[in-house]
């Protein structure tokens, strides 16, 4: 008998596994894939990441290294290489997880479960019981009416797809201008394709700030992906040497259509626990297919919690980790907690996009009175030397208190410096507190102060 057994070894379910056997649970986690680690380490985040640093590389030996002295021969792509390098990266990544596992003493059951009463997981055969189940089972790509993927076949795909494309395509339609539009289109833009973004709203990355989703758009463009926008993806086709993408433009009714030899279908996920026997089970759902839980992660049937994706919320690993962690501890009678409020997001084109808490707009609609205060990079001297001046750090605070409601960035290791931000905010930080806080010089750290002065007397160099 375990005293938990976690359905899904992404990083919700491996963290929350791995946390539980830290706290003296018994534990064992069910993934019937070959390796562990879920969507993120094996065909989502960390693939990407591969991908998105070699072009990266590749984008820097084109575009800056003359400027620099660097002199050569012409950088060419072996694209067979950069994807053994990619897988490479994944199966450090995946081993990495077995070993925790084995470090912590959690037992991988391997197969794909379902939850046979209160207290019993069926894989394969064998029925194994325990007195908690989380379940942590992701999600997976949704469907667009009109199209049919088929990642095998190459031409029109999901990001599992596009990750592993048997060729670098002379031109691709990314449908969504998303966070997973705009990475994978960023990847193959650089590597030479001609890439169009194709997406429904009037704006890119919904929810993001307004003026950093009109900064990243023509920072996008500038580096050749081209953007239609209003545009409601309708079908499209597969032919043997591409597809055809059809589209009504919203502002005008037409009918508009576009062909490319790679689609990518990136409009969103839905939640995933297929199979697991939910239903029988009584385990209630949102209308929108989601499992429902409460403020502990515990679902309408009593010993099962669920976590990560496949409850509301956003759809980023971190968000699944932190609850993972939590309803660990809540299992193990502690006190575990997520504060939703400071679950930062980042977009790994180049440069970064990174943000935290309230939009200015989101803000106002609140009916708050805040100060904004904002630093372009190129008054950094550390992003101007690696030709990153473009962008900026846009802090929110609360006009009486002065307290930080939210960040924006757009700029250098973006990703990176909002955890300062974040940090701040878990501690109810004030801007006055960051813009007294020494930043070294000269790091891009140093405009993330600069907007904090913004929010006072003023930055130094703006
Ligand atoms: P998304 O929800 O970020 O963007 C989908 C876009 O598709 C939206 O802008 C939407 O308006 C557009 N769209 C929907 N239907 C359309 C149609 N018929 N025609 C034209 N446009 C249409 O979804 P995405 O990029 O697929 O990502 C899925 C999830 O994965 C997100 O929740 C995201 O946060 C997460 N993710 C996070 C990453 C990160 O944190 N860096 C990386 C990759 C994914």
């Amino acid at each position: 008998m375990y005293d938990l057994i976690v359905i899904g070894a992404g990083p919700g379910g491996y963290v929350c596994a791995i946390r539980a056997a830290q706290l003296g649970l018994k534990v064992a986690c069910v993934e019937g894939r070959e390796t562990l680690g879920g969507t993120c380490l094996n065909v989502g985040c960390i693939p990407s990441k591969a991908l998105l640093h070699a072009s990266h590389m590749l984008h820097e030996t084109h575009e800056n290294f003359e400027k620099m002295g660097l002199m050569g021969a012409h950088v060419e792509v072996d694209w067979s290489k950069m994807q053994d390098y990619k897988q490479d990266t994944v199966n450090s990544n995946t081993g990495g997880i077995e070993f925790l596992f084995k470090k912590n003493k959690v037992d991988w059951i391997k197969g794909w479960a379902s939850i046979e009463a209160p207290g019993k997981v069926k894989v394969g055969d064998t029925v194994h019981e325990a007195k908690n189940i989380v379940v942590a089972s992701g999600s997976v790509p949704s469907a667009l009416k009109g199209l049919e993927i088929d990642n095998e076949k190459g031409v029109i795909v999901d990001s599992t797809g596009a990750l592993a494309l048997p060729k670098i395509p002379k031109s691709m339609v990314v449908i969504g201008a998303g966070v997973i539009g705009l990475e994978l289109g960023s990847v193959y833009r650089r590597l030479g394709a001609e890439v169009t973004v194709v997406e429904y709203l009037d704006v890119i990355t919904p929810g993001m700030d307004a003026e950093v989703q009109k900064q990243l758009q023509k920072t996008l463009t500038k580096q050749g992906l081209k953007f239609v926008l209003g545009a409601a993806v309708q079908g499209a086709t597969a032919s043997d040497d591409g597809a055809t993408v059809s589209y009504q433009l919203k502002k005008d009714g037409s009918e508009q259509q576009i062909e490319a030899e790679v689609v990518l279908v990136s409009t969103g996920r839905r939640p995933y626990a297929d199979g697991l026997g939910l239903d029988a089970l009584g385990v209630e759902m949102t209308d929108r297919g989601y499992i429902k839980v409460d403020g502990h992660w515990a679902t309408s049937v009593k010993g099962v919690y669920a976590i990560g994706d496949a409850v509301p919320g956003p759809m980023l690993a971190h968000k699944a980790e932190d609850e993972g962690m939590a309803v660990a501890e809540v299992i193990a009678g502690k006190h575990g907690h997520v504060n939703y409020d400071v679950i930062p997001s980042v977009i790994y084109t180049t440069p970064e996009v990174a943000s935290v808490g309230l939009t200015e707009a989101a803000a106002k609609e609140g009916g708050r009175k805040v100060k904004v205060g904002k630093f372009p990079f190129m008054g950094n001297a550390r992003a101007k030397a690696q030709f990153l001046g473009e962008g900026f750090v846009k802090l929110i605070a609360d006009a009486e208190t002065d307290r930080i409601l939210g960040c924006h960035i757009i700029g250098p290791s973006a990703g990176d410096l909002i955890h300062e931000v974040c940090v701040a905010m878990e501690f109810g930080a004030s801007a006055e507190d960051l813009a007294l806080t020494c930043h070294a010089h000269p790091t891009v750290s140093e405009a993330v102060r600069e907007a904090a002065l913004a929010c006072g007397s003023g930055a130094i160099h703006a």
